[in-house]
């Protein structure tokens, strides 16, 4: 085989008169005739080669022979395109390459799809034949942006004198709130593993192990429904310090954060990131992830729905509902139709209705509730509301009201095209509540993980209002996805105890899931704390990818199968038989 001296995208004026020899694949043959055109392509690029059969008749004739994705080996002299024929599009566009000789290396069978960015093909097939979809540019560019922020990630921990140590991925389950995946333990017939949520306790326990400051770029495994930002196993960058508080943590964050966006795209991020309480968030824009790249934020009319005749609105207040809404600047423009689309939307998201009303030019209103509400005192409970607007009022409790308007407001977010897309707005989301009620179940869950420590001034709160308790936990939020996650960490075991008993975790329960960090607790826990970001969704907004499926080399579908290897898949009775598992029938 040729070896080559170039890659195909270096090739620029600089090489023109010179031989070389390019390796890799057949792009599109074009033939003219007398000349055969190939778009040779590898990882770095395009270069067009030229097979003249008035000056290489042999190697012209071969040509004949090239299809899409045969791989090849070609030698031949860098010249100047004719004038006229240079492709501004091609990083080497200005030149080409005359070959001399050539020799095939491998052929191909058609590809079911064409190896470029545009090419209409449906996820499943690309998922069947990940090796040619990552063939594509936007592809090849993905990974390398991936390795690039990884590599990046481990240059700046290291620097900050942090070890890269790994955990075991077969472990016990961490409750991170997912279901787990369990491999079962031949040797311990009956027993199993569980692949871990993340490594929380066993960062933890490193640093009661001495180990001050650890960094994992970590593979984590979560059962649950999956979505464009969801993967069933993902990449955690996860680190863990001793002896800080929750400013340190945050500020070196931010640090690695702008470095790598500085560095990798380019991206100025200003510094030290805004910060928004919970409370402020879930107020003001219906959500823990708020997207700053546009304002639109929810108004409180409880106030207002109190006194109103509209009875929805007036029952919901007294039984200690909240009534909210958004207010869409000129929207009395948008017609019937789509308001009653809204509506169904916030129906489908649980709200009992979308109650709207217009503003008329002599600001008075039109509603179909127009005759409940008096004109005069809606405007003056919403100041900055004026002729022409269009509110939008869900009343509800106030877990309902934030969510469906929340949503409601991403989703006119996009269809109003009020998003500023250029923007980078990071956001921390700081004094998360401990701990929240679950009506389903009728006990206190945590909003992060049971680790993470109260605030010392609210500890003594914590029988009498655990929903009182703030959370020393940090979400860091970009654009409206949450890019990280983390926490001051409980130290000491007595309060570790009272949490897990306010979790209705009794005693036994939580010596045998979580035994051994209680003990570890017990033989000098220095305080820490850390934080886990999603690599995947940082690759993802960094990369301008709609989804974390094109930031992965191999992941999942929405069913958490791999088309290309089909895992999951049946497996041998005899290997079932070797872990003594029996199978129900499955239908
Ligand atoms: P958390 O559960 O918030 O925290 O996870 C941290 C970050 O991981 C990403 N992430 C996911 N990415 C893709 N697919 C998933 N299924 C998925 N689940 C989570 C998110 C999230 O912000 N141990 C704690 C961290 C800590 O306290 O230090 C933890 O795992 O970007
Ligand atoms: P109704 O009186 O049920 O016909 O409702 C009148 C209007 O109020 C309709 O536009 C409904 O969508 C809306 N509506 C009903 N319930 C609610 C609610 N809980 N919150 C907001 N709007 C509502």
């Amino acid at each position: 085989m040729t070896i080559r001296t170039h890659l195909c995208g270096e090739l620029t004026r600089a090489q023109v008169g010179q031989t070389v020899s390019l390796n890799g694949w057949v792009q599109r043959r074009r033939d003219h005739g007398s000349v055969i055109f190939i778009d040779l392509r590898d990882r770095s690029g395009i270069a067009q080669i030229v097979f003249n059969a008035d000056t290489n008749p042999k190697a012209h004739e071969q040509a004949h022979a090239l299809r899409n994705e045969y791989v090849m080996a070609v030698t031949g002299t860098v010249s100047l395109r004719p004038d006229g024929s240079a492709n501004p599009n091609l990083a080497t566009g200005e030149v080409e390459v005359l070959a001399q000789a050539f020799e095939i290396l491998n052929d191909a069978r058609t590809p079911p799809f064409m190896i470029e960015d545009d090419a209409d093909v449906t996820e499943a097939l690309r998922l069947k034949y990940r090796y040619l979809d990552l063939r594509r540019p936007t592809m090849q560019r993905l990974l390398r942006l991936r390795h690039e922020v990884t590599q990046r990630v481990r240059s700046f921990l290291n620097s900050q004198g942090f070890l890269e140590i790994e955990t075991p991925m077969l472990t016990k389950s961490t409750p991170e709130g997912a279901r787990d995946y369990l491999v079962p333990s031949r040797v311990n017939p009956g027993n199993f593993y569980a692949l871990p949520q993340s490594p929380q306790l066993f960062k933890q326990i490193l640093m009661v192990a001495g180990v001050d400051r650890y960094y994992q770029i970590a593979r984590c495994f979560r059962d649950e429904d999956l979505r464009f930002d969801r993967q069933p196993e993902f990449t955690q960058i996860d680190l863990e310090l001793s002896f800080v508080d929750r400013e340190q943590v945050m500020s070196l964050v931010e640090r690695m954060i702008s470095l790598i966006f500085q560095e990798t795209a380019g991206v100025q991020l200003a510094t030290p990131f805004p910060r928004m309480t919970y409370q402020e968030a879930i107020g003001r824009y219906g959500s823990d992830k708020p997207d700053l790249r546009f304002e639109m934020p929810l108004h409180d009319l409880s106030g207002f729905a109190a006194q109103t005749e509209f009875k929805v609105f007036r029952e919901t207040v007294a039984k200690g509902g909240i009534v909210k809404t958004l207010v869409v600047k000129d929207g009395a423009a948008i017609p019937r139709s789509r308001i009653d689309a809204l509506g169904e939307l916030a129906k489908s998201w649980g709200a009992k209705g979308l109650a709207w009303v217009k503003i008329t030019p002599d600001r008075q209103l039109d509603s179909v509730i127009a005759k409940f509400l008096v004109a005069g005192r809606l405007l003056g409970a919403l100041p900055q509301v004026g002729p022409g607007d269009l509110l939008l009022c869900v009343a509800d409790k106030p877990t309902v009201v934030h969510d469906v308007l929340g949503r409601l407001r991403l989703h006119l977010g996009e269809e109003l095209n009020l998003i500023a897309h250029s923007r980078w707005c990071p956001l921390w989301v700081v004094d998360f509540p401990l701990l929240e009620y679950d009506q389903d179940s009728g006990r206190y869950v945590t909003i992060h993980h049971p680790f993470t420590a109260p605030f010392d001034e609210d500890v003594g709160l914590l029988d009498a209002e655990p929903l009182r308790v703030r959370a020393k936990a940090y979400d860091l939020v970009l654009n409206g996805n949450e890019l990280g996650g983390g926490s001051v960490r409980i130290h000491r075991r007595e309060v570790q105890t009272k949490v897990f008993d306010l979790l209705g975790i009794g005693k036994d329960e939580a010596a045998a899931k979580f035994g051994f960090l209680l003990e570890a607790l017990e033989y000098g826990a220095p305080p820490h704390g850390g934080i886990a970001f999603g690599l995947d969704r940082l690759v993802m907004l960094l990369g301008g990818a709609d989804s974390i499926r094109d930031v992965i080399a191999f992941p999942k579908t929405q069913k958490a199968q791999c088309p290309m290897t089909d895992a999951p898949s049946p497996v041998d009775p005899a290997q079932l038989n070797e872990l003594r598992i029996k199978l129900d029938k499955i239908e």
